[in-house]
């Protein structure tokens, strides 16, 4: 589902990075993508294949080699309160409580204390992390930490979320529960969000198009619509829809995978 309104457009984006010596690394072939407004994209690929570095382009945190990205018209040149990014590994500030974390994005616009106390509290709720406002992150578990990330995330009101494996670090039970809380918040807030996954079942459940990216050096081999309905409910996962959509996306990855490594995907 392509929008002939996009929010965001990616152009003929690429990325090399520079060696020391020799041609450098190719990360990112020439790659188009257009996002429309309220799009859950999901994008999965093998290792290396450039997710990372495509997210960090439309963070402003990479310069791109080549090619534009435009979010609302505007040419992105570096990073802004428009974009919200939650990664991996978790990234709050230790020495600040999960109340100063979620304000942090809300006093550097210069908000009053009670306006950003307002809003921090209620993202803080929408996450279930009422009563742990006053910890510190490193009291807190893995999935709270996320969760924290999530609301601080949300908290500056971006234009679109970026998500880099956001949930990859945590336990199988810890990580449904993140998909339920996020996807219940995008129906809610419909949120623009770029979403980037290994889990091929994550990808399928939260987004509304899967980007498949091919192996190194990546670029998009396909962009497949997830015709199913919202709200979702974790027994989506069994309907035919579900189950052949991931058939065929667990055989596209197969491939880029094999390629990755140099080897030829053995038929089924
Ligand atoms: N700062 C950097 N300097 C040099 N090469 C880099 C840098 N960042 C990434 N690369 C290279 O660019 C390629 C793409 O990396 P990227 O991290 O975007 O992959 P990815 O798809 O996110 O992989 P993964 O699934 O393992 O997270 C890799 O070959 C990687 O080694
Ligand atoms: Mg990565």
């Amino acid at each position: 589902m392509t929008s002939s309104n996009p929010i965001l457009t990616v152009t003929q984006l690429s990325k090399t990075f520079a060696a020391t010596k020799g041609p450098g690394t190719v990360a990112l072939q020439a790659t188009d993508l257009s996002v429309a407004e309220n799009d859950f994209i999901t994008i999965l690929g093998p290792s290396g294949c450039g997710k990372s570095t495509l997210l960090r382009m439309v963070a402003g945190l990479d310069t791109p080699t080549s090619g534009t990205i435009v979010l609302d018209g505007k040419p992105i040149t570096g990073p802004g309160a428009d974009r919200g990014m939650v990664f991996q590994s978790y990234t709050l500030f230790p020495w600040l409580t999960i109340l100063q974390n979620v304000c942090f994005g809300l006093r550097e616009k210069g908000m009053a204390l009670d306006a950003q106390h307002d809003i921090a509290h209620q993202f803080i709720k929408k996450v279930g992390l009422q009563g742990f406002e006053n910890h510190f992150p490193k009291q807190l578990s893995g999935g709270m930490q996320q969760r924290t990330a999530l609301a601080r995330a949300l908290a500056n009101d971006p234009r679109i979320l970026l998500m880099d494996e956001p949930f990859g670090a945590l336990d199988h039970q810890t990580r449904e529960l993140m998909q339920e809380l996020l996807q219940g918040i995008w129906e809610a807030e419909q949120k623009t969000v770029l979403f980037v996954t290994h889990d091929i079942d994550e990808a399928i459940f939260m987004g509304n198009r899967v980007v498949v990216m091919s192996a190194r050096p990546g670029r998009i081999k396909c962009d497949i619509p997830v015709p199913l309905a919202h709200p979702r409910h974790y027994s989506v996962k069994t309907t035919p829809v579900f189950t052949e959509l991931k058939a065929r996306l667990t055989e596209e990855i197969r491939i880029e995978v094999h390629k990755a490594a140099g080897l030829q995907a053995p038929a089924v």
